[in-house]
């Protein structure tokens, strides 16, 4: 290993699968995990103890949606107690009367609210749900009011790249401190919906232009951090910051997991906590070492300046389009297979132009299990 183990920062706590919306690139595994399927309240909050023992200082609330937890309340205050910072992850639909009050008296430190449009109509279509867009901007207001910080979450892909602009007025108009331009990432859901979701070329470039215009123009104002799409790239983003290198995340189960898509590498088995403490899985789990530093890594990654920056890339996009989760992120330009990503973006651009299939989305649904493209 090329750097000494240092303790996590960040934790993402996937506290329930359940949500009222079904967008195509959620980033959940296909086969989401039913409510009997989640930890209880004690266990989440043991196993919070043990994560801010551990040295981790932000855990981010996230699902499906946390906020059909009951007892999110609790969990907040019991983070607050610890003095960890918390960052509830909502898609903001179905907040009971009262609840966001509550979350920021129990101490919530931040809420990031995702929109799936700038439109009304383009938020109800991607997330399946009608009326959505009215309670999102509801929940922004309640969230101000209450006195919490607020980053707007906007996925960014084929469907609504040509609403960035108003993405940034829509931000600005309800008092975010961020807004965070993210392109869909082809993990999950995602990767089943990539032919509907691919941009066009021409659209990823106005995109970039516009958000750097928008960055300059609004210093001082509001940050905006922007994710550009993989695929589009000459180099690869450090996923995750590297694997297992300073965050984790674990499922509603309480699977602990170094990303989103890791059970997707057919040769690693994950722990869950309670068997084991997380300060072991941390350390000790066969998985998390398995693509930690730089000594696992192949050639071009091996010797290139750049290994000890992006880590590789991503090991479940070279698991997806490799079929070998050690190889070289196909998005980096020195990848042997770079080219397959153009071949991928052309494919999906073919695949769009046929009007009908425009509009298939599989949404993501509980106990629909598909096979990724
Ligand atoms: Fe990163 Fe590997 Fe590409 Fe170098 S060869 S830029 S380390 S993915
Ligand atoms: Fe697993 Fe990128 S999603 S390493």
């Amino acid at each position: 290993m090329s750097e000494p183990l240092l303790p996590p920062i960040g934790m993402l706590a996937e506290l329930t699968h359940r949500c009222p919306l079904q967008c195509p690139y959620c980033s959940n595994p296909l086969e989401l995990l039913k409510a009997n399927r989640e930890l209880d309240t004690q266990t989440w909050l043991d196993l919070f103890l043990q994560a801010a023992d551990l040295g981790v200082l932000q855990v981010h609330l996230s699902g499906g949606e946390p906020t059909l937890r009951r007892d999110l309340e609790q969990l907040i205050a019991g983070l607050s107690a610890r003095g960890v910072y918390t960052n509830l992850i909502t898609a903001g639909v179905g907040i009971a009367e009262g609840r966001i009050e509550a979350f920021a008296e129990a101490g919530l430190d931040h809420l990031q609210l995702s929109f799936q449009g700038a439109r009304p109509a383009t938020t109800d279509r991607i997330g399946n749900h009608k009326g959505g867009h009215e309670k999102k901007l509801e929940t922004a207001r309640r969230a101000r009011a209450a006195g919490l910080p607020l980053t707007i979450n906007a996925p960014i892909h084929r469907h609504n790249i040509e609403e960035v602009p108003e993405f940034i007025d829509l931000a600005l108009s309800l008092g975010a401190e961020r807004l965070e331009i993210a392109n869909v990432q082809y993990a999950g859901w995602a990767l089943t919906n990539r032919d509907q979701l691919m941009p066009e070329r021409d659209a990823v470039e106005r995109q970039a232009e516009i958000v750097a215009a928008a960055r300059e123009r609004l210093t001082g104002i509001m940050n905006i951090d922007f994710v550009p799409p993989d695929y589009f790239a000459i180099y690869p983003k450090p996923c995750m910051g590297g694997w297992a290198r300073d965050a984790f995340m674990v499922t509603p189960d309480g699977t602990v997991l170094p990303c989103h898509a890791a059970q997707t590498i057919p040769s690693l088995s994950f722990e869950r906590f309670g068997p084991r403490s997380l300060a072991d899985i941390w350390t000790d789990s066969p998985a998390f070492n398995a693509f930690r530093g730089t000594d696992w890594m192949q050639q071009p990654c091996r010797s290139c300046e750049r290994r000890e920056i992006d880590w590789g890339g991503c090991r479940c996009q070279a698991m997806a389009i490799a079929g070998d989760a050690a190889a070289t992120d196909p998005a980096c330009a020195k990848s042997p297979i770079h080219g397959r990503m153009a071949m991928l973006i052309d494919e999906a651009q073919r695949a769009a132009a046929v009007p009908s299939k425009d509009e298939q989305f599989v949404y993501r649904r509980i106990g629909v299990v598909t096979e990724p493209a």
